[in-house]
């Protein structure tokens, strides 16, 4: 069987951000994140599926002691804004500094509703890192303190993310074609 080759996936447009372009903004966001929490108690939080590759590039990119802790979502519903835990944190979080670690925002609905849980929890404070943001389509306000790039609003996958649970293992950001979307 010959070997899949991403780039001549027909679904695949183009390269969007390269595995060098996003590893600077890795490290970017990393170092920004370590000046930021030095002589705090880091504990950064992730959406699953989606940000597991970019929370094990970004954790490594600060230099600081930290815990990781994992979330996982489903969205239900027209329009996303229903919203269920499917998997809970394992650890408390009150009184500790959390950082959720997040993909990409689109309409900001899913991570508002997280933030609403997370808050309740009383967390010493609450920040959000995303490493993409599809900023046009925004119809909750959020605040997000760090962010690695804007992206037009137009569908992303690989480095995580994903289109029917596939492309999340891609080590670049690619766009698909306007047809595969419908
Ligand atoms: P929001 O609630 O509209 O902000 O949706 C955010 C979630 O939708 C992200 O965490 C992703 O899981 C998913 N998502 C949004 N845009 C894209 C995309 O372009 N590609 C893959 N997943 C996306
Ligand atoms: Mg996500």
């Amino acid at each position: 069987m010959k070997g899949y080759h991403a780039f001549h996936d027909p679904a695949i447009e183009g390269v969007a951000f390269s595995s060098e372009d996003i590893a600077d903004l890795v490290t970017r966001l990393g170092a920004e994140i370590t000046d930021d929490y030095r002589g705090r108690d880091l504990a950064l939080v992730t959406v699953l599926r989606g940000g597991f590759i970019f929370l094990a590039d970004l954790s490594r990119a600060i230099d600081l002691p930290l815990t990781l802790d994992f979330m996982a979502i489903s969205a239900y519903g027209g329009g996303g804004v229903a919203v269920r835990i499917t998997k809970d944190l394992d650890d408390p979080i009150v009184g500790r500094d959390v950082l959720v670690v997040e993909d990409i925002i689109d309409t900001g609905l899913t991570l508002n509703y997280l933030l609403g849980v997370l808050r309740q929890r009383k967390p010493a404070s609450l920040a959000v890192c995303t490493l993409f943001d599809k900023d046009v389509r925004r119809l909750a306000d959020l605040p997000i303190e760090y962010v690695g790039a804007r992206i037009p609003d137009r569908f992303v996958v690989g480095y995580g993310m994903d289109l029917g649970g596939r492309y999340r293992n891609l080590p670049f950001l690619a766009r698909l074609r306007d047809e595969v979307m419908g």
